[in-house]
């Protein structure tokens, strides 16, 4: 089997509300890569316009992105930080790939159902495509490893399936061309951030997500102090102290959810949590909680803002990062265009 250059790939929608789940789920794992992997990290604006995006608040939110990956502590110099739309060779790989995946394969993915809910004829055609320009975005790169949350593993399984029946369609034309007996790696999905699921403060059966229409859902990178204790005082909880050890948090979600989220922020093993306030009532976790959650997310929205009042600069790492994007992509894209049978000028 041929062996693949090691690369991470990831990306995160600018649709505004960038929230602890995106922290806790990815941003601070594609942090952590950076001293293993050579990573790509980008913004995905052409995913975000699958749903209606008012424009300027598009152009704010990719800003937003692109200051939290910097403000977390990911360094645009050594690695690449940049807006999908910079990139042609995503759209261009998509369209092959719509080519590839079957109607049945995205018949199944279950965010284009939750996404598009009753009203799915009324849903964008982009929505429905949504997953063949994400195993592009990834494969555009011959990227092998995806950090996510738990979320996109499904995603994930399809980028798969795709590279794996463009290397198989195409298996006599690749071996002519390149010599070997597959062009696209097969991408393994990295879900193993501090917390994968982090689920909603309102209802601990449910996800963080952009999207929910209560902001007391989730703590934002925009939550100031006072904001963020509002929100942890105002969480959903059950009438019962907190267990001392893991199994008794079993059919509590939103316990366990607290516990997780605490534990992921502060850095210590669940059951180091549980040992420390096993016993405790959720009031006074929940004030260890703001307290540490602050002390986490304070300095990251601190610079995140200093960051954004100079858009010019954001712009500007945004630009060089595309252009370095490009060198990879472009004869990336040229092989396939080869391997499918295309003429180039
Ligand atoms: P997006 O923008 O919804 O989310 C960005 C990242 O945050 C993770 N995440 C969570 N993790 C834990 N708990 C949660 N409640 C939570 N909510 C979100 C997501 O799993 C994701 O890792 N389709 C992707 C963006 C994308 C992409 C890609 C990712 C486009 N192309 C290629 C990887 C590779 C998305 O909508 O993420």
């Amino acid at each position: 089997m041929t062996a693949f250059h090691q690369r991470v790939f990831s990306g995160v929608q600018p649709t505004g509300n960038l929230h602890l789940g995106n922290y806790l789920g990815a941003i601070r794992r594609f942090v952590d890569l950076q001293d293993s992997y050579e990573c790509i990290y980008c913004v995905v604006d052409m995913h975000a316009i699958t749903v209606a995006q008012d424009p300027a608040e598009l152009t704010a939110n990719i800003r937003e992105v692109t200051a939290a990956f910097i403000a977390c502590g990911i360094d645009p110099k050594k690695h690449i930080v940049f807006n999908q739309s910079q990139v042609a060779e995503h759209a261009e790989l998509a369209w092959i790939f719509n080519c590839i995946a079957r109607i049945g394969w995205l018949n199944r993915m279950t965010q284009f159902k939750e996404k598009a809910g009753k009203d799915r004829e009324n849903a964008s055609v982009g929505l429905y495509a949504y997953p063949t320009l994400m195993a592009a975005d990834i494969l555009v790169y011959r990227a092998t490893h995806v950090p996510v949350g738990e979320d996109q593993k499904q995603h994930l399984e399809l980028s798969r399936d795709i590279a794996q029946k463009f290397n198989n369609d195409y298996a006599a034309s690749i071996t002519r061309l390149t010599g070997s007996d597959a062009f696209f790696p097969l991408p393994e999905p990295l879900i193993q951030g501090p917390a994968p699921r982090v689920m909603s403060l309102r209802d601990g059966t449910k996800k963080m997500s952009k999207s929910d229409p209560s902001d007391y859902s989730r703590l934002t990178f925009a939550d100031d102090a006072d904001a963020i204790a509002q929100k942890v005082r105002k969480a959903k909880t059950d009438p019962e102290p907190l267990p001392s050890e893991a199994a008794g948090l079993s059919g509590r979600p939103e316990a366990e959810n607290l516990v997780t989220i605490y534990a992921a922020l502060a850095d210590v093993p669940r059951d180091a949590v549980l040992a420390q306030f096993g016993g405790a009532q959720f009031s006074s976790f929940k004030n260890a909680l703001v307290d540490v959650a602050v002390a986490k997310l304070g300095p990251i929205s601190a610079e995140m803002k200093k960051l954004q009042a100079d858009p010019a600069h954001i712009d500007a790492v945004l630009r060089d990062g595309s252009i370095r994007a490009r060198e990879i992509a472009r004869p990336v894209m040229e092989s396939v265009k080869d391997i499918v049978g295309f003429i180039r000028g």
